[in-house]
């Protein structure tokens, strides 16, 4: 098996095509060959994702590409970490397409599995992160991050990376990962990447693709509240209340279902009161999770670290 996946990689690096995998002995053999072949201190770059896409994961692997001479990108629509009336099996799937994008981004292999062999029969191990899984999304979503964890942990261990990229819109999962690898002594950096843009702010997401022309354009409300407080903040606002209520007014303008818009401590995820001041050098984190149509959207901003969501003339430098 490594001596195929050792043969694959030589050929990989000749025709700059991602060696693609379906198993995960495969997998680890692939991501051990690298390890022989490029020597000791050979790092491997990881970025976990669920295919489908988009520029913001494309982004994830170029910065992985920046810290790793080897860059592993799975693709895994991950079921645990769904709920039973959740997006499971419309989920969108473009694996061709995919391995496209990431031969141009630079990644030198991909791993898709299928669920049985990520979850064989008889598997019954779960991973679970304590309060900080059990703020924002976590009593909405029951069970998600214990699949992210777990999924996360598995993908760990097979890849054995030495760096591996998350995106800060999913910032509650990026918070629930880096307490896991510390936790779990996983030898592994975990790195924030910037979430990526629409020209217009909407943040790149997957589930995207789910609106219609009419919700895409109400979904820019999202960045546009939090632009907004990013500028009242920008402009000396230090009151939790106002700059939360400015996200709230706007996301309530357009959304049929809001899970929360929410002003959080963006180390421990815990709420801020609207009747609190923020003190000198203090962050804040402001998140969104609402419904636009059908489809349940993420996006935030961390007041005092971000630059402001949408560019605009009065916002650009
Ligand atoms: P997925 O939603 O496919 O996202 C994969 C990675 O891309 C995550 O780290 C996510 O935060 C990042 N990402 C998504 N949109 C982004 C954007 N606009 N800008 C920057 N980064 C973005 O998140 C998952 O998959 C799964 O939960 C996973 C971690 C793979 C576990 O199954």
């Amino acid at each position: 098996m490594r001596k195929r996946a050792l043969g694959l990689l030589v050929m990989v690096e000749r025709t700059g095509e991602p060696l693609l995998v379906r198993t995960p002995e495969e997998f680890r053999a692939a991501c051990d060959a690298q390890r022989l072949t490029a020597g000791p201190g050979s790092r491997i770059g990881f970025v976990p994702t669920m295919g489908a896409l988009h520029d913001g994961h494309l982004s994830l692997v170029r910065i992985a590409r920046a810290r790793a001479p080897m860059v592993a990108v799975s693709i895994f629509v991950n079921p645990t970490q769904f709920g039973p009336n959740e997006d499971l099996d419309r989920y969108p799937r473009d694996l061709e397409g995919d391995v496209a994008k990431l031969a141009r981004a630079g990644a030198g292999l991909v791993f898709a599995p299928d669920p049985a062999s990520m979850y064989p029969e008889g598997e019954e191990t779960r991973v679970r992160v304590g309060p900080l899984a059990d703020a924002l999304c976590g009593p909405l979503r029951p069970g998600h991050f214990e699949g992210v964890t777990t999924v996360v942990s598995k993908l760990f261990a097979l890849a054995g990376p030495s760096v591996a990229v998350f995106g800060k819109k999913d910032f509650q999962q990026l918070a629930v990962l880096r307490r896991m690898a510390a936790d779990m002594f996983f030898p592994v950096e975990v790195v924030g990447a910037p979430i990526v843009r629409e020209s217009d702010g909407l943040a790149m997401s997957s589930r995207n693709a789910y609106l219609d022309e009419g919700e895409r354009v109400r979904a820019k409300a999202l960045s546009r509240g939090l632009s907004a407080a990013w500028g009242a903040h920008a402009a000396g606002e230090r009151s939790v209340g106002v700059l939360r209520g400015l996200v709230q007014r706007a996301v309530a303008s357009v959304s049929e279902r809001i899970d929360y818009v929410a002003a959080v401590d963006p180390r421990s995820l815990r709420a801020r009161a609207d009747d609190a001041t923020l003190g000198e050098g203090e962050t804040l984190l402001l998140a969104i999770a609402a419904h636009v149509g059908k489809t349940r959207l993420l996006d935030n901003v961390v007041l005092g670290e971000d630059p402001s969501p949408v560019v605009t003339s009065t916002t650009a430098p």
